[in-house]
């Protein structure tokens, strides 16, 4: 079994998901500035003071039943968990195979030489302009993110494409099915024959090729979505 989760999972831990109207990051801040090497070159010290803010957030959530229950799935299957997210909220619920393919909020690294950074970070409870920390090679310290242009890491990657190629069903949960290559991945099981469920409340450009779609939120989906799996695929 394999799940392929987005931003949406982490929502009812209030964690922001990046396109809902209101409340979605993306609302707030435009995500060529913020969240691409173009933005990073222009003003760096926003960019990092955005994801250090982001960072900060991390510590006042928790998993939720969603992810509680992914990893609980753990003891009935070979679970692999392929992840958009930053988060560490799969593998705070226990979560052992986790594949982040946009990167982690908790890594950090030199832009120039690579360098992984372990200095301290500070707390960031406002996005405010901050100088970023500066490697000894005089590269400056970004986050370990995928931004917008940017490659996927290569393992989480090949990872992601074995474990949905090789699953008896795959999970799709609380993404908007727009971003690529992620997004393609629902499209490479349902083209080899094994099912995708879209757990989501509302619609997305998967929901029609969905080979079934449960509109519920995680929390609430989750935790006896695999009770329900026969009479879901039958
Ligand atoms: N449970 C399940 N799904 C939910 C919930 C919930 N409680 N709340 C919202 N959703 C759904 C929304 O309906 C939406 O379809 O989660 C989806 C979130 O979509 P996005 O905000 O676009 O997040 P995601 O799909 O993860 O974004 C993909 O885009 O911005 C980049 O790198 C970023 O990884 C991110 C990528």
């Amino acid at each position: 079994m394999t799940v392929l989760s987005g931003a949406g999972i982490s929502a009812e831990s209030g964690v922001p998901t990046f396109r809902d109207v209101e409340t979605g990051l993306w609302s707030k801040v435009d995500p060529y500035e913020i969240s691409s090497t173009q933005g990073w070159q222009r003003h760096p010290e926003k960019v990092w003071a955005w994801y250090l803010w982001r960072h900060y957030l991390m510590q006042g959530v928790q998993p939720n039943d969603g992810h509680r229950a992914v990893a609980a799935w753990e003891d009935h299957a070979e679970v692999h968990v392929v992840t958009q997210n930053v988060d560490n909220l799969h593998e705070r619920a226990g979560s052992q195979r986790v594949y982040h393919l946009h990167g982690s909020l908790f890594e950090f690294r030199c832009d120039r030489c690579q360098d992984e950074y372990q200095g301290e970070l500070p707390d960031m409870p406002e996005p405010v302009e901050t100088e970023t920390p500066q490697c000894r090679c005089g590269g400056l310290i970004r986050p370990n993110v995928v931004w917008f242009g940017e490659a996927l890491p290569e393992s989480a990657w090949q990872k992601s494409v074995d474990a949905v190629g090789n699953a008896d069903v795959v999970i799709v949960v609380g993404t908007s099915s727009i971003v690529y290559p992620a997004a393609g991945l629902p499209e490479l099981a349902l083209a080899n024959g094994i099912p995708v469920i879209e757990v989501n409340p509302e619609p997305t450009p998967l929901s029609n090729a969905a080979t079934a779609t449960v509109r519920e939120p995680a929390a609430v989906a989750l935790p006896t979505l695999l009770q329900r799996l026969p009479s879901i695929l039958s």
